[in-house]
């Protein structure tokens, strides 16, 4: 087990990672705590927090909307939940950020913790307080930046955790040691099997290593000014991807951070041996490294996403494994670009 602290003006988290979640849970009154957890991880892990109200928010991203928000407020005032209750968000990426909102709207905000529960949530999705919903497709359109008091990392809970999305949790971990941390991506260019294989230490440590690496930046930029638009390393592309292809996030992301990384060798700035280690560790957690994907059509979904500006995209790009740079690209440079690589 593994306690760290996030400390920045949206609050204060103490986020534990490993250990024993009915300990964490102890620590809340169950007469004044509400769990709004994910569909699938009821199914498996409601005994967890069988002493507290529980209500389902669904799972998938449709769950993460204003509309399911609405019918939630609605649950809170049947249930009378005033500012002395806690909610608690429990699952994956979806019921966090869903929660997060919640209880940072209802009533203007009252206390709330996670109990995050997928590899990728774990990682990232649970640690740096941005809590929203998507709007009529385009994601995280609504949102607040509001730390949860507490986050529990449940490392036991992935043992149900369907392999696939357990992968994808990878991308995030590969990321942090490819934009910020060069000794880390060493190690897990030693350790990655042992971790892909669930080895409770090794993955303890992995995680432990991201949420560091994650909270070092939010503290240093909590609303995303300057050094925290380098965690987007790989994930302009990932939203083109996901949104054209329908391909799962963490897959996206490591399609995109391959591309990222071939752009930044192309453009001069990386050296072609360093672009190819990111390729091959990525290789080695069975996440996707290549796919045909059509120039024009990516680039067009690009131009909607939200890092983009007048007529160029901000994109983040290594100089190095380990350093992050914000590189702006015309719309029609990066198609011709594209057009290369492909
Ligand atoms: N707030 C942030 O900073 C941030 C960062 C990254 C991603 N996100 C968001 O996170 C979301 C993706 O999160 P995710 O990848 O965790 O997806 P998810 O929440 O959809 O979980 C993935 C799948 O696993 C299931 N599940 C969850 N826990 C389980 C368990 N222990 N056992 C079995 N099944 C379980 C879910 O029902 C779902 O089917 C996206 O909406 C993304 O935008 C937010
Ligand atoms: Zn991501």
């Amino acid at each position: 087990m593994n306690t760290l602290e996030l400390v920045s003006k949206g609050g204060a988290s103490i986020i534990i990672i490993g250990g024993d979640s009915r300990k964490f849970l102890q620590g809340f009154d169950p007469a004044r705590t509400l769990v709004l957890a994910d569909e699938n991880l009821l199914t498996y892990h409601r005994k967890k927090f069988d002493s507290f109200n529980i209500i389902s928010i669904g799972a998938g991203e449709q769950a993460k909307s204003m509309t399911r928000a609405i019918e939630l407020y609605h649950k809170l005032l049947e249930l009378e939940v005033d500012r002395s209750w806690t909610l608690i968000g429990a699952g994956g990426g979806i019921a966090t950020d869903l929660s997060g909102f919640i209880a940072s709207t209802y009533l203007r905000g009252i206390s709330f913790a996670f109990v995050s529960t997928t590899l990728l949530g774990q990682v990232d999705a649970s640690i740096g307080g941005k809590n929203g919903v998507n709007l009529d497709g385009f994601k995280n359109m609504i949102g607040v930046i509001n730390q949860p008091a507490q986050v529990f990392c449940d490392i036991d809970s992935l043992s149900s955790l369907p392999e696939r999305e357990f992968l994808a949790g990878f991308a995030e971990i590969v990321k942090y040691g490819a934009i910020r941390d060069p000794e880390f991506f060493e190690y897990l260019e030693r350790n990655i099997e042992s971790g892909i294989k669930r080895d409770a230490k090794v993955l303890e440590y992995m995680i432990s290593r991201s949420v560091k690496n994650k909270i070092e930046v939010v503290q240093a930029d909590e609303r995303e000014l300057g050094e925290r638009k380098t965690l987007n390393f790989g994930h302009t592309f990932a939203h083109g991807f996901e949104k054209l292809y329908k391909i799962p996030h963490g897959e996206a992301v490591s399609l995109g951070m391959v591309l990222a990384a071939k752009l930044s060798v192309k453009l001069g700035l990386l050296e072609a041996e360093k672009a190819e280690r990111i390729e091959k560790l990525l290789i080695r957690c069975s996440l996707p490294v290549s796919f045909k994907w059509e120039v024009e059509v990516l680039a067009e979904a690009m131009k909607k996403d939200k890092k983009r500006s007048g007529g160029s995209i901000s994109f983040i790009l290594l100089k190095d494994i380990g350093k992050a740079v914000i590189h702006k690209l015309e719309v029609q440079t990066l198609k011709t670009v594209l057009h290369d690589l492909r």
